[in-house]
């Protein structure tokens, strides 16, 4: 569930500890050398916002250093070091924190991948190390939300002849818990068509462009024009603070006991069945459900509830009007974005696109938040988190790619 609550602010002066202890430091950065699991090792538990970093591919370059990621002999190996680095990452973020990982793919050769101990490593094989990755972070405990890709519209003509040129990459949003940061409204995209035509479109018997009823409310909502360019149908009634579905079943469910009352007594007197009531009682995520309106206020007086849930449960009316929202509509899981080049990229090859970093940090970096890339190369992450307002923790083995970032700061 996404949320745009403020975020949690990370532990009193962690901001203050991570900076002081940095290689290169300002009022909004702070630049560590070194390897990227040893560095955050000293970072402080939940005291990073949100995360954004495009690690070494695997077998891709040399950067010429020891402690280097991406040369391991077999990409499992590969996987494993990356997965250690991202265990430290999760640690150090807050408990509603995000992480966006770009990483891209290998082909299989004999040369790389000379062991070849299990049958599917044979000789041209995409290895799906993205995903392999991925994988390997949600068994970590990682809730992995998006698999956008980034498409680069120049891409590297490629001389293949036997497959298609590869034109984009994964990036993968990542949360900590199901209860994350992430401010859809900073990144909505204009809508294609104004209200007015919308309203023009919507079922026969809408009269000027009002739902009748909710039967002809929901058969708008699925239909396929709406999925595909109408976002945010004000609803006729809502609950926008209500509480999750688990935490209302459990102090109903406390009620009930308290009162020594069953389920079934209560699903009587509702005049419901029972196996539609006992949801409003089961503290399971799967099976929880929070009672419709009507159905809460007739609780209220069954179980005599308290206060506890009167505000966060209260009921919201608009109208029923057929619109687009006003500040746009979800700019969907595809960022078409230019490969850096140029002065953009320094003295480093590998360089994100800005536009890349601030398409994703626009909606995980909350007002004023902590930013870091465990390994920022030329600082991309960085320059666009402190553009966005925000302060940026850097990571990289090698000091003259940083340098790029460290120049633009004292600019
Ligand atoms: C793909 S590049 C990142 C580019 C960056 N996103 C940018 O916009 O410039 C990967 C970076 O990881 C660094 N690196 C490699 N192994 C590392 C390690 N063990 N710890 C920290 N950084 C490492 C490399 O020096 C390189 O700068």
């Amino acid at each position: 569930m996404t949320s745009k609550k403020k975020a949690t602010p990370g532990k009193a002066g962690s901001w203050e500890t991570i900076r002081t202890k940095a290689d290169y430091r300002g009022e909004r950065h702070a630049v560590y050398l070194g390897h990227a699991q040893k560095v955050l090792k000293g970072l402080p538990d939940g005291s990073v916002h949100t995360a954004l970093t495009s690690p070494p591919y695997w077998s891709a370059r040399d950067y010429g250093h020891s402690n280097q990621i991406g040369l391991e002999d077999d990409l499992d190996g590969y996987i494993e070091t990356l997965r250690a680095v991202f265990r430290e990452l999760y640690r150090v973020l807050t408990p509603d924190g995000t992480f966006w990982l770009n990483v891209g793919d290998s082909y299989l050769h004999y040369t790389t991948h000379p062991k070849r101990r299990e049958a599917w490593k044979r000789n041209k094989q995409l290895a799906l190390i993205p995903f392999r990755l991925a994988m390997a972070l949600q068994e970590d405990g990682w809730i992995l939300r998006n698999t956008a890709v980034w498409h680069k519209p120049n891409a590297m003509p490629s001389s293949v002849r036997d497959r298609l040129t590869n034109t984009w990459e994964p990036v993968f949003l990542f949360a900590k818990t199901d209860r994350y940061t992430f401010n859809l409204d900073a990144i909505r995209i204009p809508h294609k068509t104004d209200d007015a035509i919308e309203r023009n479109r919507a079922e026969k018997g809408a009269a000027k462009g009002k739902a009748q009823g909710d039967q002809e409310l929901r058969r708008w909502l699925n239909s396929p024009r709406h999925r595909s360019s109408i976002d945010g149908l004000k609803e006729v009634r809502r609950r926008p603070n209500a509480p999750r579905a688990t935490e209302l079943a459990t102090y109903l469910k406390n009620a009930l006991a308290a009162k020594g009352l069953s389920i079934t007594w209560v699903a009587d007197q509702l005049g419901l069945p029972f196996e539609r009531t006992r949801h409003y009682f089961r503290t399971d995520e799967i099976g929880s459900r929070l009672p419709p309106e009507e159905t809460w206020e007739k609780l209220k007086d069954l179980l005599d509830l308290d206060t506890e849930f009167d505000d966060c449960m209260e009921v919201e009316v608009g109208d029923n009007v057929f619109r687009n929202h006003p500040l746009g509509k979800n700019p969907g899981d595809m960022a078409s974005v230019a490969l850096a080049g140029g002065a953009a990229a320094g003295n480093h090859f590998a360089v994100m696109p800005r536009g890349l970093a601030d398409w994703a940090l626009k909606a995980t970096l909350p007002p004023g938040g902590i930013c870091i890339d465990p390994f920022m190369g030329s600082g991309t992450t960085g320059l666009s988190a402190i553009t966005l307002g925000g302060k940026f923790i850097g990571i990289d083995l090698k000091a003259d790619y940083v340098s790029h970032f460290l120049e633009k700061m004292r600019k």
